[in-house]
């Protein structure tokens, strides 16, 4: 399992605005709509591509296009919902498979509720949208949907990760070869399973 990082100066005052309290819920959405955008453009790097020619009105060029199917984006429900759209601006082809996830907040055990990943992704690349990665459990419990559906090259989408969730994907077999993209990997998680310094509880703030 590998992690990224975005570096980006812009990527960072988004994220700064999301971690401040008075943000607005109109303008959190914004800005994770902006973020989910960054965060694609940074996991499309690994999507596979191939050489073409394409003619402009002064002469052919050499360019490259994406080859192969395009990703299936999971977002996982409620606050990955708020990342599809970013998502999809920049793989306008990808489909879209909802899974559903909420963590037992005495437990912060995730439980499943819903599941329309489709029976087989035939190795296609999947896209996890999720905003926050916080023990690792809700997505070791994707992993576990995943197991039967012949996924490919899976890649998380998130805006923030605990280095405690990073941790239990390295530890999970079944996340061996995944790639986690994020917008920052902060200090660590308090008594009650929430991202310190984080920005609360992303699914609350994002549904007003
Ligand atoms: C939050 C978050 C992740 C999960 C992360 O969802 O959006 O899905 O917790 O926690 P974990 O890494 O410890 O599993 P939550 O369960 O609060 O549901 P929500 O999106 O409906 O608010």
């Amino acid at each position: 399992m590998k992690s990224t990082v975005l570096d980006h100066p812009l990527a960072a005052a988004h994220l700064t605005e999301l971690r401040d309290e008075s943000t607005t819920t109109p303008r959190f959405r914004q800005r994770v709509d902006g973020l989910a955008r960054a965060l694609a453009w940074e996991a499309a790097r690994y999507l596979a591509t191939e050489e073409c020619t394409v003619t402009t009105p002064v002469a052919d060029a050499q360019g490259v296009r994406l080859s192969g199917a395009p990703p299936v984006l999971v977002p996982v429900l409620r606050a990955g919902v708020w990342m599809v759209d970013g998502a999809l601006s920049i793989v306008p082809d990808a489909d879209v498979a909802f899974v559903g996830l909420a963590r037992d907040e005495a437990t912060l055990r995730a439980v499943t509720y819903l599941d329309k990943l489709p029976a087989d992704v035939d190795h296609r690349d999947v896209w996890i949208l999720d905003p926050m990665l916080a023990t690792g459990g809700s997505l070791v419990a994707v992993a576990e949907m995943l197991a039967t559906r012949r996924p490919g090259p899976v890649t998380v989408l998130s805006l923030l990760a605990a280095p405690e969730g990073l941790l239990r994907l390295r530890e999970e077999p079944a996340c061996d070869d995944w790639h986690v993209v994020c917008a920052s990997i902060d200090e660590g998680l308090n008594e009650k399973g929430f991202i310190v310094p984080g920005l609360g509880d992303a699914g609350d703030r994002l549904s007003g």
